[in-house]
Formats: C-alpha cells, sequence, structure tokens
C-alpha cells in the first residue's frame, strides 16, 4: 500500500496538465482502479486483517483524492497566472504622444473669425462657389462693360452651344452672398459669410483658390461709425492685442458708397510682425456703406435701410496672425507643414476660453 502511495501522490505532483491528471484518478481511485482492485481483495482477508486493512485503503482513496483536487487546483492558478503574464499592460504609460491630425489654419481662423462676430450679434451664411453672374457682378452694381470685371480674373464655367445667357462663374469674392442673404432674410441683418473665393491669379501671395469673410449689417440708424468700432473690436479680439490703430483710406468699391479700405498699426521689426504699435500699416480689408442700387437688388428699400459692408482675406490675416510667410503652402497638403502650423483639434475658439493659446 505503501508503494501505491509513494506512486501516485508522486505522479500527481508531477502531472503536467488536467488531462495527465484525470488519466491518473482513473487509474487510481476509479471503479477499475488500483485502490478498488485492493478493495476487491478484501474479501479474501480474515475479519482481523480486513478491520485492519479496510480503514487504511479508505484513508488512502481520501488521500489521492485530496492530492487530486489540490494539484488541479495549482494547475489552474499557474494558467492563471500565465494568462495574467502574457496580457499584462502597463496602465500607466502615457497616452500617444503625437496627435494623429490637426485643424488647418484657415478652418482655425475662420472659426475664430465666426466666435468674435457672434459676440456682436452676427450669424454665419453661407453661398454657392459656383454663382450667377447676376449675383456675382450685376446685383454689385458690377455691370457687364464694368473694369472691375477684368480686373477680378474670373474664371467663368463651361456654357452649352447656342446657350446665350451669361455663363456662370466661379465666385470672386464673397459679395454674392450680400445679396443672397438680403434676399432671404430682408432687413434688419447681421451676417458674415466666410468660404471660398477663385480668381486666375498665382504667385507668394496669390492662389488661384483662397478665402473671405464678407460682413454685412443692414439696420435703420447705421453710419460708417458702426462700421469703425466694429472692425476696431474685431481686430482686438482677432490679434488679442489690447489696443489697435485702424486707418480708413477712402477707396473705391462699385457695391459700397462711400468705400474705404481699412489699414491696422503696426511694426515688422526683425520681421516679426507686432500689431498694434510701430510705423507700418497694414492693409487688411475692403469695406463701405452699402450702395442703395445693392440694397435694391436684395429687394431692401434703401429708402427706409442703411448698411455697411466689408470683405476681408482669411488666408491674409492667417499669414499675419501666425506668421506664415508663403501663401501657396496653406494648400500643398504637405504634412510637415500641416504638422507645424496646425492646431489641436479639440481646442475650438471661444472668446472666453481664448482663441489660439
Ligand atoms: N468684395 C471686395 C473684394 O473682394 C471686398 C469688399 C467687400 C469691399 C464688401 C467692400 C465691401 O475685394
Amino acid at each position: 500500500m505503501d508503494d501505491l502511495r509513494q506512486k501516485y501522490i508522486e505522479a500527481i505532483a508531477n502531472a503536467a496538465d488536467e488531462s495527465a491528471l484525470e488519466d491518473l484518478r482513473v487509474q487510481a481511485v476509479g471503479k477499475k482502479g488500483e485502490v478498488a482492485l485492493k478493495m476487491r481483495e478484501l474479501g479474501k482477508m480474515t475479519p482481523e486483517e480486513r478491520q485492519v486493512m479496510g480503514p487504511k485503503l479508505n484513508a488512502l482513496k481520501d488521500e489521492i483524492n485530496s492530492a487530486l483536487a489540490a494539484k488541479k487546483s495549482a494547475l489552474a492558478d499557474a494558467a492563471l497566472d500565465e494568462r495574467l503574464r502574457t496580457e499584462w499592460l502597463d496602465v500607466t504609460l502615457p497616452g500617444r504622444g503625437r496627435r494623429q491630425g490637426s485643424i488647418h489654419p484657415i478652418s482655425q481662423v475662420t472659426e475664430e473669425v465666426a466666435a468674435i462676430f457672434a459676440d456682436m450679434g452676427f450669424s454665419v451664411a453661407e453661398g454657392p462657389q459656383i454663382e450667377s453672374d447676376w449675383h456675382n457682378f450685376d446685383a454689385l452694381n458690377i455691370p457687364g462693360h464694368h473694369p472691375a470685371r477684368a480686373e477680378m480674373d474670373t474664371f467663368y464655367m463651361h456654357r452649352a452651344e447656342g446657350d446665350n445667357r451669361p455663363p456662370h462663374v466661379l465666385r470672386t469674392h464673397t459679395s454674392p452672398v450680400q445679396i443672397r442673404s438680403m434676399e432671404i432674410a430682408g432687413a434688419p441683418l447681421r451676417v458674415i459669410c466666410p468660404g471660398r473665393v477663385y480668381r486666375a491669379d498665382y504667385d507668394q501671395t496669390h492662389t488661384p483658390m483662397f478665402h473671405q469673410v464678407e460682413g454685412l449689417a443692414i439696420d435703420k440708424d447705421i453710419s460708417m461709425a458702426n462700421l469703425k468700432w466694429v472692425l476696431e473690436e474685431f481686430v482686438k479680439a482677432f490679434f488679442e492685442v489690447d489696443d489697435v490703430e485702424l486707418r480708413f483710406r477712402a477707396s473705391h468699391f462699385p457695391f459700397t458708397e462711400p468705400s474705404a479700405e481699412v489699414d491696422i498699426r503696426c511694426s515688422w521689426e526683425g520681421g516679426q510682425l507686432k500689431v498694434g504699435e510701430g510705423d507700418d500699416w497694414l492693409e487688411i480689408l475692403g469695406s463701405g456703406m452699402v450702395h442703395p442700387k445693392v440694397l435694391m437688388a436684395g429687394n431692401i428699400d434703401p429708402a427706409a435701410w442703411q448698411g455697411f459692408a466689408f470683405g476681408m482675406g482669411i488666408d491674409r490675416i492667417a499669414m499675419l496672425k501666425y506668421g506664415i510667410p508663403d501663401l501657396r503652402a496653406f494648400f500643398d497638403s504637405d504634412l510637415r507643414w500641416l504638422r507645424h502650423y496646425g492646431f489641436a483639434s479639440l481646442d475650438t475658439p471661444t472668446l472666453h476660453g481664448g482663441l489660439s493659446r
């Protein structure tokens, strides 16, 4: 019996896995196992022998059973340990360092501009990029023979054979959205219209597609003074400075009367632009009081209503604010450029949270 005990206790201790353990259980304490065979021999013994051997065999059976159970749970523990070891994960490691995508400076600046004007009660309006000749020109007091048409380097859409209507154009400015906004909403009105515009031009400061934002405010008592205040508020908020000086230069646009181009005081010390101080002036936009003919084209009575309008280059103010030297790089999709000049995607510009941080 001692041989039997030693044989099985040792074999159980060395069992490699659960199925080896099961084989041992059948061999040792199964119905036809070695312990059962010994039990059968009890019948041939004398009652005295039986009284000694019976309990011993039962004790051996119990001992083997509990060795099997202990080994079984030891094997399960080892399996769990192994799994935990291979599936180990260091949750204290820092997150991914490099951000996967970023917000393009044009999108960033458009959001910044919208946030600033929203605070002054302007909503955002949009219009089509393929625009009717009428909305892009005539309605803005630029008739067919007007030299402004030639100056704009307009892209014309293809016209079907025999179609004598004026061809549509890729809009050359965002001003047609003035007309569309008046048509849709009437007066009073306060909108900005950001978007893509197109002109056939290409050099360091010109690309055939670029971005403008139009502003239009129409009400009963609107003057150049309102225009000046709104633009000053905008420039201070946009360039994130406390004080700015604007210069209104008399100019001419067919759709505004009077018209002014607006410059901001700045300096270029060491090639770095500083807004608000210095001896230089930087042109940033065109503006004026909406021409009565333009109000009429938008179905608004010029005897009852007045308004101001302005148009600004988004790419241009983005270059100025963020020190980007070449306009063409905006549209090259160069990943290195995008990583350098792009903005974190979760930093939405707001006036309370900060525009650019
Ligand atoms: N549309 C003009 C341009 O593209 C800008 C402008 C808009 C001027 C509104 C005056 C008023 O240059």
